[in-house]
């Protein structure tokens, strides 16, 4: 008899990608779901609407850094899994106040793993063989390509540029050494961009859909030319519950979407799409108002992503092309008006007063 549940610990479950995750899992699987968030500015239990009445889900409001809070989550809930989604996750944050991202990114992932550890190796042996660690990580941390280079894969170093992607380095390491030396059954996946319905509109997806709906300058740091890989966000989820399935333990598997775009390309693309959805002949084209601005410092060029290891291993490609997910994803925002309005804030007008009002245009 194993003593885990049929129950997975989900932290930053309120997110952009974890509550795409918790919805996704609720769905599709019959396992009940704890949520543990902080519920930050990033965070919001609307994400979640639609499960609101399932007795299935239980959202617990808490630090991923208090390890007596995760201990007791641990002991009264005995979760097969934990899937660890709770980050500070916006690099032009992490270069404003780049301790956030030490506290949560570092001491928090190292709280989970210690409580995890604990709790894991209490368990009997068919508990223990069960039970998965997954570490959610990003491609961020292998640094940055030049065009002509081979796209990131399992075996590249890291090189991590910003405070962001520095702090996730460092709980990759923490992972990977708690699989190493204690033998913790952990799994690190590493994505590329995500982009999709519920996502924070302090990235450049969201900010460039609301900013063109309204006419508002759209801001192209330095030349437009950084590269991302960009994946549908339901198609990462799918690949987190690859990993948790078939993943093999101690293993890293790199996430992506084949779809390297040109930041330029990505407004241009979303400026007609607005255009098309909701047509304005007052304002006329929305590329009009595509504005460089300053830089961000230290930014990397070009991320790319090779799959290859999780589609050989685990069978997981991409279901969404770009156009088409960027297509549902600007009719999202264009019909569900009242999240945005809840999530502008008085702090997220702050934050974006302080992140673009000293960008000159170039
Ligand atoms: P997000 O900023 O939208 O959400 C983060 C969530 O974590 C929020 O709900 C927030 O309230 C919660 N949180 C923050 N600090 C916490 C703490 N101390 N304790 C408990 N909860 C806390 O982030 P996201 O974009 O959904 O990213 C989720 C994860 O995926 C992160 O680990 C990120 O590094 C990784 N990732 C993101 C992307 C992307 O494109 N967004 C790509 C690859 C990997
Ligand atoms: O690569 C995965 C990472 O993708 C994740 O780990 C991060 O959590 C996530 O935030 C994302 O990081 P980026 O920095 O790539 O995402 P962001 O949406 O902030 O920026 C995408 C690109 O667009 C980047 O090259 C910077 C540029 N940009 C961004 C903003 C907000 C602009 O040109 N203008 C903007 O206003």
């Amino acid at each position: 008899m194993t003593n885990v549940r049929n129950t997975i610990l989900v932290t930053g479950g309120a997110g952009f990608i974890g509550s795409n995750f918790v919805l996704q899992w609720i769905r599709n699987c019959s396992d009940a779901v704890v949520n543990l968030d902080l519920l930050t500015y990033a965070g919001n239990p609307d994400n979640l609407a639609a499960i609101e009445d399932d007795s299935r889900h239980k959202l617990v409001r808490g630090d991923i850094c208090d390890a007596e809070l995760v201990a007791a989550l641990l002991r009264e809930h005995r979760p097969k899994f934990i899937v660890h989604f709770a980050a500070e996750s916006h690099v032009d944050r992490s270069i404003v106040d780049p301790g956030a991202f030490i506290r949560t990114n570092v001491q928090g992932t190292f709280t989970l793993l210690e409580q995890a550890r604990l709790y894991w190796s209490e368990l009997d042996e068919a508990g223990r063989k069960e039970f998965r660690f997954l570490h959610i990580s990003t491609d961020e941390v292998y640094g940055t390509l030049g065009p002509d280079d081979p796209a990131f894969s399992e075996i590249s170093a890291y090189a991590p540029n910003s405070p962001y992607a520095a702090s996730k380095a460092a709980s990759d390491h923490l992972a990977r050494a708690y699989f190493h030396t204690y033998g913790l059954p952990v799994l690190t996946t590493n994505c590329s961009n995500n982009y999709g319905p519920f996502q924070f509109p302090e990235k450049l997806i969201p900010l460039v859909i609301l900013n063109a709906l309204e006419g508002k300058p759209l801001p192209v740091y330095g030349d437009g030319c950084n590269v991302r890989d960009w994946l549908f966000v339901e198609d990462h989820c799918s690949a987190i519950c690859a990993v948790l399935d078939r993943g093999r333990v101690g293993e890293t598997y790199n996430i992506g979407g084949n779809s390297e775009r040109k930041n330029l390309d990505v407004v241009t693309a979303i400026c007609d799409l607005v255009d098309d959805l909701r047509p304005d002949t007052a304002l006329g084209p929305r590329s009009k108002l595509i504005t460089f601005v300053a830089d961000r410092p230290g930014h990397d060029r070009r991320y790319a992503i090779d799959a290859t290891k999780i589609s050989r291993e685990l069978g997981w490609r991409p279901d969404e092309e770009f156009i088409s997910g960027l297509r549902k994803t600007v009719a999202w925002y264009l019909d569900h008006g009242s999240w945005v309005q809840s999530v502008r804030t008085g702090a997220y007008r702050d934050w974006i007063r302080k992140n673009y009002e000293e960008r000159l245009p170039q």
